[in-house]
């Protein structure tokens, strides 16, 4: 099997990376930071094949996928993990810093979604996974672009599951809440620590993330939520909005 993990450097990514090296499967790993792939790729002896690109580079979005094919066979697994966060006021972010986030989270994933998902569907079979965000259901003040490129993601992966059920293909949406990773620990030196953070927001392990996600590809599920706490925002949106509205800390100015 060959799984293909973007953003495979760090946090989740890495997780994914090393709960595929234990089951065999042979992975291509893709991000910008070639000396952390080298150094992740050595902790398994199954076949990898490193990319360094960058996603916020239309031009290197999909250009590594043929050569990783070549490498590894097919790409039976996709998985959509590179991303990056802002946290800052709306009315102070630089559109510019906006528009990279956008074609990493969102425009970048649709379009490997479509190249690879054309040579699924030709073959009839393979699964593409989304990491969007408990921001995508649930949006949080303070990340108004995150939430809409975690929207827009989520949103298509959900509408394409169907579309491509007749294809052979399967699509599995992950929406993490807070996982501890470099990117969850900046977001919240951002917001500072409260009390309804701790009790409504607590952080998870991206190694169970990593090993819930394989199940659902293996298992052809859906969707993965967790920590499972947040499954309560899927099923009650509308107090989950009142709370995020009224408890969520403002962000430091900045
Ligand atoms: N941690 C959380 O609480 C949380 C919650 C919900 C959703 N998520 C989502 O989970 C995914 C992984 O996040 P994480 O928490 O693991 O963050 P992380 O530790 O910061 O890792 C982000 C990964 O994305 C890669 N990346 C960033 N910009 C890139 C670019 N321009 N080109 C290629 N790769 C790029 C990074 O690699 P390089 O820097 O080496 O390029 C890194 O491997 C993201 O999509 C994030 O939005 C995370």
């Amino acid at each position: 099997m060959h799984v293909a993990i973007t953003g495979a450097s760090s946090g989740i990514g890495e997780a994914l990376a090393r709960e595929y090296f234990s089951r065999r499967a042979q992975v291509t790993l893709v991000a910008r930071r070639k000396d952390l792939l080298e150094k992740l790729a050595k902790e398994t002896d199954t076949k990898t094949h490193l990319v360094q690109a960058d996603l916020s580079e239309p031009s290197q979005v999909t250009s590594w996928v043929d050569d990783a094919e070549r490498a590894l066979g097919p790409i039976d697994v996709l998985i959509n993990n590179a991303g990056v966060q802002i946290v800052r006021a709306f009315l102070d972010t630089p559109f510019e810093d906006a528009k990279r986030l956008m074609q990493i989270d969102l425009l970048a994933p649709l379009e490997l979604s479509q190249f690879v998902g054309k040579k699924m569907a030709a073959r009839r079979s393979g699964t593409l996974v989304d990491v969007a965000s408990m921001a995508a259901i649930a949006p949080t003040p303070g990340m108004s672009f995150y939430n809409a490129a975690k929207g827009g993601l989520a949103g298509a992966s959900e509408a394409l599951r169907a579309e491509l059920k007749d294809h052979g293909v399967h699509v599995v949406t992950v929406y993490p809440g807070p996982i501890k990773t470099p990117m969850e620990t900046a977001g919240r030196a951002v917001y500072g620590e409260s009390f309804a953070t701790k009790v409504f927001a607590p952080a998870g392990e991206a190694s169970v993330l990593a090993r819930l996600v394989a199940d659902a590809v293996e298992q052809k599920e859906p969707r993965v939520i967790y920590p499972f706490m947040n499954a309560l925002g899927r099923h009650f949106p509308a107090m989950t909005r009142v709370l995020l509205d009224a408890f969520t800390p403002k962000v430091k100015p900045g």
